[in-house]
């Protein structure tokens, strides 16, 4: 049992090691997991630092998401089979092995990549609610979306085309144009592009950015639109001029995934994450890997998860 454990908040240099913790056997209902890759998402960067809205009680295994194979069970899970291929709900998947309740693991279909199932628990289902939640979206209307080029961006550009809507994607980055026109979406244009001259009409706006960012997608939505903020990638504040709220009339709300988990029915999650999962096994949602690492090179996977202008998540190998 090899796992990277939390004994503080702060840099991850100084709060973050590898350990051996104990394992516990499968009791009744409960499952012994094989862990085979999880991302690093900015939210595990965020509980190692102490800025997360929820943070566990140290000494803490972290890691939001993860997928692996059932190697041990448990009386009374019936439904499940050593060797299936699991994603688990739990965090504290930056581990070589877990035992966790088995109503908290979903299970994956045939021939799924389990590197892309690794991604399936966080982003996709956030991409999800983020598009069905907020506005009753019709076929043809215009999403916009900054941070177009993130796991989350990219599971909305592959999401709305898959069920009709069109997306405006902004990017820090020229060079991913052609690249996220080729996934599926409609305009992609750089963060300096000015929305209020572009003549874009959204119904909603999918914020992870902040700031004067936030305010350019405000500018390009509809009267009556709503920018929804669920990331602060550039850590700076909302700043709304008083005419979006008296003229246009727009609402700004927020969204956050531990809050979707508390609110929304075991079934109907149930029904998106398999919903979501077929989606990945047939490739509609995609999204590229930019490298991999053992866990014993934790703080390396760190750094690159850190930085800027990667080409794709980076992913822990929990068996290597
Ligand atoms: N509220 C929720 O429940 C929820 C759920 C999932 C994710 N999130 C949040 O959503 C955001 C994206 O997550 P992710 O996993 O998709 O991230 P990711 O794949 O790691 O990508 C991060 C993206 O942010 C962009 N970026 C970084 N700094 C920026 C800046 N100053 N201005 C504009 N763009 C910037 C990067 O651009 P480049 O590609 O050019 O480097 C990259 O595309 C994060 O803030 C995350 O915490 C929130």
């Amino acid at each position: 049992m090899k796992a990277a454990r939390l004994h503080g908040f702060g840099k991850a240099a100084e709060v973050l090691s590898i350990d051996s913790p104990d394992l516990p056997e499968p009791a009744e209902n409960e499952v012994r997991i094989e862990m085979l890759a999880s991302p690093i998402n900015p939210a595990d960067l965020n509980v190692i630092e102490g800025t997360y809205g929820q943070l566990p009680t140290p000494p803490a295994i972290i890691g939001n998401e993860g997928v692996g194979r059932i190697v041990r069970m448990g009386a009374g899970v019936p439904e499940l089979r050593i060797g299936d291929l699991v994603a688990v709900l739990d965090p504290g998947s930056w581990c070589s092995h877990r035992t966790v309740p088995a109503a908290r693991v979903i299970p994956l279909p045939p021939g799924i990549d389990p590197r892309q199932a690794a991604m399936l628990v966080v982003n996709p289902p956030t991409a999800y609610a983020m598009l069905h939640d907020f506005v009753s979206l019709q076929p043809g209307d215009w999403v916009v979306q900054n941070a177009a080029n993130s796991g989350v961006g990219r599971c909305v550009i592959q999401l709305a085309r898959h069920l009709g809507f069109r997306t405006l994607n902004v990017v820090l980055r020229a060079e991913l144009i052609d690249e996220l026109l080729k996934l599926g979406a409609d305009r992609v244009v750089t963060e300096d592009t000015d929305l209020r001259k572009d003549g874009a009409s959204a119904q909603l706006a999918l914020n992870a950015v902040g700031g004067a960012s936030a305010l350019n997608m405000a500018n390009a939505l509809a009267a009556g639109g709503t920018l929804v903020t669920y990331g602060a990638m550039s850590r700076q504040p909302l700043k709304i001029p008083n005419g979006l709220l008296i003229f246009k009339n727009l609402a700004f709300r927020g969204f956050w995934l531990r809050q979707w988990f508390e609110v929304t029915p075991p079934d109907e999650q149930n029904r998106i994450f398999q919903f979501l999962g077929k989606r990945i096994a047939d490739g509609t949602i995609r999204v590229p890997v930019h490298a991999s690492y053992p866990l014993d090179r934790i703080h390396e996977a760190l750094a690159a998860a850190a930085a800027g202008g990667r080409d794709g998540k980076v992913l822990l190998d929990l068996q290597a």
